[in-house]
């Protein structure tokens, strides 16, 4: 097995059993444990422990290994690779019941920042639907074992497009406008709620791009390397193609051009 083989397998296994452990939470009830930027952005209590069970797990497989995590925070590591995990994307479609949510799992090499890091594996897994979505550097996209791959043909009706609006209420106006500038290339427009899967759904040719400001590193690495391993393109506002909180693009390479123009005005 290559190194971005047993990383993936890693990732898939916790992934897997973070999921069990989210979906048993929810069919308990789900209690907002706090409110973080803004009173729209919550945490539950699920989301604590699930990212508490995945650091865990990963500590004792990969002691040497840094993390990343968006409701614990960053460790350094002595290796290369540092793990990025969002333990529960799409909290608020969680807290409310809707079964579009994922544990986002993926690990990165060289310093842990988007600008510089190099995605060797990822893992998108929602628990709701069972649906895992998992990818290493090299060796493509995959839905289970079904080989995934961006939509890029004609678009003739439009592209069937997905966005998201951050937490901030200051920032919606802005995030409208940029629809607007967008809806002449879209056949429709979709919010799902969970930025890992607006990504699967890209690598797995469900949607045909995706747009979105303000995101963090753990929305976006795994799903980010899907849509690449599954013949995508994906960028930001800089001329580097890399995600940012500026903006994440995501689509075929057919429209990624013109829904980079549009969404960054
Ligand atoms: C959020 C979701 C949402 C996106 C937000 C993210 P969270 O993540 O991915 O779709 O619009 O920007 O913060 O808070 O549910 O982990
Ligand atoms: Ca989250």
């Amino acid at each position: 097995m290559t190194d971005a083989a047993h990383l993936q397998a890693l990732a898939i296994e916790i992934a897997r059993e973070a999921g069990e452990l989210a979906r048993v939470r929810r069919t308990e009830g789900v209690a907002i444990a706090a409110t973080k930027s803004h009173i729209a952005d919550i945490v539950t209590e699920a989301d604590r422990e699930v990212e508490e069970l995945i650091r865990r797990r990963l500590k004792e497989a990969r002691p040497d290994d840094g993390f990343l995590g968006e409701e614990s925070g960053a460790e350094r590591g002595t290796s290369d690779i540092t793990w990025v995990v969002d333990p529960i994307d799409g909290t608020v479609n969680y807290a409310y019941g809707i079964p579009s949510y994922a544990v986002s799992i993926a690990a990165v090499a060289g310093e842990p920042v988007p600008e510089e890091w190099d995605a060797v594996a990822g893992v998108v897994f929602n628990p709701a639907s069972g649906e895992l979505f998992h990818a290493a550097a090299g060796s493509g996209a995959w839905l289970h074992d079904e080989r995934l791959a961006v939509n890029d043909q004609p678009m003739p009706a439009g592209a069937l497009l997905a966005t998201g609006f951050g937490y901030d209420p200051s920032t919606h106006a802005g995030d409208l406008a940029r629809v607007a500038r967008v809806m002449p290339l879209a056949r429709d427009l979709r919010r799902i709620g969970a930025a890992s899967l607006d990504l699967a759904f890209v690598a797995s040719g469900r949607l045909d791009g995706y747009f979105e400001r303000g995101l963090h590193p753990w929305d976006h690495a795994a799903g980010a390397l899907l849509v690449i391993e599954a013949g995508g393109r994906v960028g930001g506002a800089g001329d580097a193609d890399v995600p940012s909180r500026t903006m994440t693009i995501a689509s075929g390479a057919a429209i990624y051009d013109a829904l980079r123009a549009a969404a960054l005005g």
